[in-house]
């Protein structure tokens, strides 16, 4: 079990070219992920994500700042020390990172070798792995054999060779489509559940956060801009950063070209009502406006889940007498969180 502790972290790079201006690639973040949580730290290209990473695993080293993984401080660890600490963090890539003229089997050796563990010890080790992550029949295959999901549950495979306490995934189901993401994403659910690893996750894309991660970091030209539990980061973005991402994973509010169509599509009403666990509940609000004879039309969005709640926005036509439907927005606006768009 192992908690990460991330204060006033910075990274600052040397400008490329004589006279050019220092890059600031983070800037003084603070994460504090819980021993056994899924944080996904998510944010624009550049934002300073995978640098974030690279100073997690202590491949780069801060500028400023302190970085705890369980008690050590990777940020002023010395290189031997970093080296013995790095059997505590796996890590996983975008494009795996798997040595082409190995095979499966040696793949996921290769930390176990460089750790000097003994030959029968890691073939047992090695044989648990793969069947853990279901690919206990690809032993001997090599990793050109394999497809790009089979791919990415080897390197898993190998960043957990070495019992770790926290995962690092960078971008690790990016190049995957959608389906076969999806599958990766359930394994890591499964390596933070059975397991107990902290797994930490950046991406670009939303859908990745919504569907495993516990809490979020958004950032943005280096700096975390917006932090907490998945689902009310979602439910109510502060920053513009994050409602653009907010709005590539759940069935939001209709943009306003849509907008504009669906205007000329319907004659009553538009209204955009939220719906979130704890909130008011769809019969409610389909029996209120019932008893004032208003007709609905559905005419956009829908509810999903994030981090195991419901949450979403369905954008409404209502039909009927203007002066009833004026009653039926005001009785509606008193229980639930409602908004007028034309
Ligand atoms: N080794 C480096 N030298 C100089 N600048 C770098 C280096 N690595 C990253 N940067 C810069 O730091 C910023 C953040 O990069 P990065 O962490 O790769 O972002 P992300 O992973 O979110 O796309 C970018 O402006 C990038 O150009
Ligand atoms: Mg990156």
């Amino acid at each position: 079990m192992t908690r990460v502790q991330i204060s006033g972290v910075g990274k600052r790079y040397p400008g490329r070219g004589k006279g050019a201006a220092e890059v600031v690639a983070v800037d003084d973040v603070s994460i504090d992920i819980a021993s056994g949580e899924i944080h996904a730290i998510i944010g624009y290209s550049g934002a300073g994500k995978s640098t974030m990473l690279r100073l997690i695993n202590g491949l780069e080293r801060v500028s400023s700042g302190s970085i705890l993984v369980g008690d050590s401080d990777i940020a002023t660890m010395g290189e031997r020390e970093l080296r013995r600490e790095r059997t505590e963090i796996g890590m996983i890539f975008q494009h795996f990172n798997l040595f082409r003229s190995k095979t499966v089997a040696q793949n996921v050796a290769y930390p176990l070798v460089v750790a000097g563990v003994a030959t029968a010890e890691r073939r047992e080790r090695v044989a648990e792995l793969l069947s853990f992550v279901g690919l206990g029949d690809k032993a001997r295959a090599f990793p050109e054999q394999l497809s790009g999901g089979q791919k990415q549950r080897v390197g898993i495979a190998r960043a957990l060779a070495t019992n770790p306490g926290v995962l690092l995934a960078d971008e690790a189901t990016s190049a995957l489509d959608p389906e076969t993401s999806q599958e990766v994403l359930a394994l890591l659910k499964k390596v933070n559940a059975d397991l107990g690893i902290t797994i930490i996750l950046i991406t670009h894309e939303m859908e990745v956060v919504r569907s495993i991660a516990h809490r979020v970091t958004v950032m943005d030209g280096g700096k975390a801009v917006e932090q907490g539990d998945v689902f009310d980061v979602f439910a109510s973005p502060k920053t513009e950063t994050t409602r653009r991402f907010v709005a590539t994973a759940l069935p939001t509010q209709p943009d306003p070209e849509h907008l504009r169509r669906l205007q000329q599509k319907h004659r009553g009403k538009l209204v955009s009502v939220t719906f979130r666990d704890g909130g008011v509940d769809q019969p409610v609000v389909f029996r209120t406006l019932a008893e004032r004879g208003i007709g609905v039309n559905i005419v956009h969005g829908g509810v999903t889940e994030v981090g195991g709640r419901s949450f979403g926005k369905l954008t409404l036509e209502l039909i009927g007498d203007e002066l009833q439907v004026e009653h039926g927005i005001a009785a509606l606006g008193q229980q639930t969180d409602l908004e007028v768009l034309v």
